[in-house]
């Protein structure tokens, strides 16, 4: 095994903690030490790895797969691992979407996204004049949707073999007996104290009267107890008995409207995965409820047709055809894309050669389009998301982009319960056809009804050449989400960077409306320059997605890659 390790922490534990764990992966001495774990970026592993957002979360998967779990043993352990060590997008009280290729070629998509909840209604978020109150959708209790992500796992759980208890067991010991907080968690956890407070009814294990500092020790045992109940009753220990009875004594509390019936009723749903040839590689993406399938799918076919490699990487003239593929598609999400179940969505036509080549009939090489000319506009998704990447030794592949929409979701946390819910409904478009709160604009196809899944971005994928797994990559980033998978697809393929370079590369985004292209604060200046000269409104921003992929090279061996912008981490074997 080859790594590269960025930060090493280290961190003193109380003794007071020793001899309190049993039968566990998890404790000081053990495989998974939350006390004194390292940061490290990248591995080239033999046999199995996991990238993820946090090292404790893709250690807690590499070692359920040493001790005999596949690929979907270690996605349901870091699933519930991520939900206590990484509080402000892994979640058990938000949604996602799971999309893996098993070693024999078959796909499976996993549709967990949280649904709105029996009693929410079209006008919802709308005041008496009309105007929509994005205060609503995004925090508190109303901008919650009914959770998927539990039932999400157990229909990832019909593809794993160690037992379930196993699996779910390293999270309920991080939650009971804590773990040690980076500096990046502490500082996000005290920017969050206020709403904490403002938002939940009850107290909870995220706020205390002293700033959190790296270092720390977080311990979160009402959670503990929620994953105990899963653990014991399966997926009723989340959708019934005390944890549903929990949640809706907190929307009553707080004034939310999902109720025991509408938690009863929630089920994962199953999607055909998109699947479409670039370049000699088939990428596998997910379907609507989510657009980044359909978006990647589309951005990808846009581009083929030109050479790209031989504009050469970041230059003025690749960067300009990315923009105005990026822009024709965020295009096509706002009218046409939406909860397949409540919306007619025209995948087919979307993804069809002729529409696409058409779609870029107007382009002119040096000269920027313009958004008022292409019709319909753009639903946002907030950034805070968190994606990972598993890779075991059989040859599956699984790709999981899960989410409470905000960092620390709604900022709700369930009273006893312990866990942060969503602020998904804000992904709705609250008034269709009006600008939101980002100066987008949605459509009809994502307007609120009951039961309904609101629009997403996250594009979890996977690539495979000549049949045989390449890739599995995905990223958070709300709207971003689409194009950084483009892009990073794009630095491979065309560009034949590494992994490493693929992922860490400057990134930049367009998303039709606002009319402007977001770049990173290093995107190379001088296309920055040219590409203003050709009338393009380039805006500066912070970092674009944490994305986590793993390359299976020709060898077989799985290079494992964390990006670089947060805390993120690999492991493996
Ligand atoms: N909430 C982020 C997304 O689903 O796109």
């Amino acid at each position: 095994m080859k790594s590269t390790i960025f930060t090493v922490l280290l961190f003193c534990f109380s003794s007071s903690v020793l001899g309190q764990y049993e039968n566990t992966i998890v404790g000081p001495n053990k495989a998974v030490n939350p006390y004194q774990y390292s940061v490290v970026k990248s591995g080239t592993f033999n046999r199995a790895s996991v990238s993820s957002a946090h090292p404790l979360a893709s250690m807690v998967g590499a070692e359920i797969m040493k001790q005999g779990g596949n690929a979907f043993d270690a996605t349901i352990a870091t699933q519930f691992a991520l939900a206590v060590v990484y509080p402000g997008a892994g979640n058990i009280g938000g949604g996602g979407f799971t999309l893996a290729r098993k070693k024999d070629g078959t796909l499976i998509g996993i549709d967990y996204r949280e649904a709105a909840p029996a009693k929410a209604n079209r006008d919802m978020y709308l005041d008496a004049a009309g105007n929509a109150q994005d205060a609503l959708s995004q925090n508190g209790h109303l901008a919650s949707g009914v959770p998927g992500t539990v039932a999400g796992i157990f229909d990832t759980y019909a593809h794993a073999k160690l037992p379930f208890a196993m699996l779910i067991q390293p999270a309920i010991d991080l939650a009971r007996f804590g773990f040690v907080i980076t500096e990046k968690e502490a500082s996000s956890l005290n920017g969050t104290k206020k709403d904490f407070i403002q938002y939940s009814t009850k107290p909870s294990a995220f706020v205390k009267e002293t700033k959190w500092k790296v270092g720390d020790t977080l311990i979160q045992v009402a959670l503990a107890n929620t994953l105990a109940r899963i653990q014991k009753e399966g997926a009723k220990g989340f959708y019934e008995g005390e944890t549903a009875a929990l949640i809706v004594e907190e929307m009553k509390r707080g004034g939310g409207i999902i109720s025991l019936e509408d938690l009863k009723q929630y089920k994962a749903k199953s999607r055909t995965p998109i699947v479409f040839n670039y370049r000699g590689y088939d990428v596998i993406s997910f379907a609507p409820p989510s657009s980044g399938g359909i978006l990647i799918g589309q951005m990808l076919k846009m581009i083929e047709p030109f050479n790209v490699q031989k504009m050469g990487f970041q230059t003025p003239a690749s960067v300009q055809l990315m923009i105005e593929a990026e822009r024709r598609a965020y295009a096509d999400r706002a009218a046409h894309i939406g909860d397949p179940d409540f919306y007619k969505v025209p995948q087919k036509t979307l993804l069809s050669s002729t529409y696409i080549k058409n779609r870029m009939l107007d382009y002119k090489p040096g000269v920027a389009g313009s958004s008022e000319q292409i019709g319909a506009g753009v639903a946002p998704t907030s950034e805070e998301t968190t994606h990972f990447s598993v890779v075991d030794p059989e040859g599956n592949m699984v790709a999981v982009t899960t989410t409470l929409n905000g960092g620390y979701g709604n900022r709700t946390v369930v009273g006893d319960a312990g866990f942060i819910l969503n602020n998904e409904m804000d992904d709705f478009s609250a008034k269709p056809g009006s600008p939101n709160m980002y100066g987008a604009i949605g459509g009809e196809a994502n307007s609120i009804a009951p039961y309904k899944r609101m629009l997403s971005s996250m594009t979890p994928t996977l690539l495979t050449k000549n049949k045989k797994p390449f890739l599995t990559i995905g990223t958070p980033g709300g709207t971003t989400i689409p194009t950084s998978v483009f892009q990073a697809i794009v630095n491979l393929v065309d560009f034949n960077m590494s992994l490493e370079d693929a992922i860490n590369s400057p990134k930049f985004h367009h998303q039709w409306l606002p009319d402007e292209v977001s770049i990173e604060k290093t995107f190379n200046q001088n296309t920055k320059t040219e590409l203003e000269k050709m009338g393009y409104r380039i805006k500066s921003r912070g970092s674009i997605g944490r994305t986590e992929g793993i390359l299976i090279g020709p060898t077989g061996k799985r290079i494992t890659v964390a990006d670089n912008r947060g805390d993120d981490a690999v492991a493996g074997f």
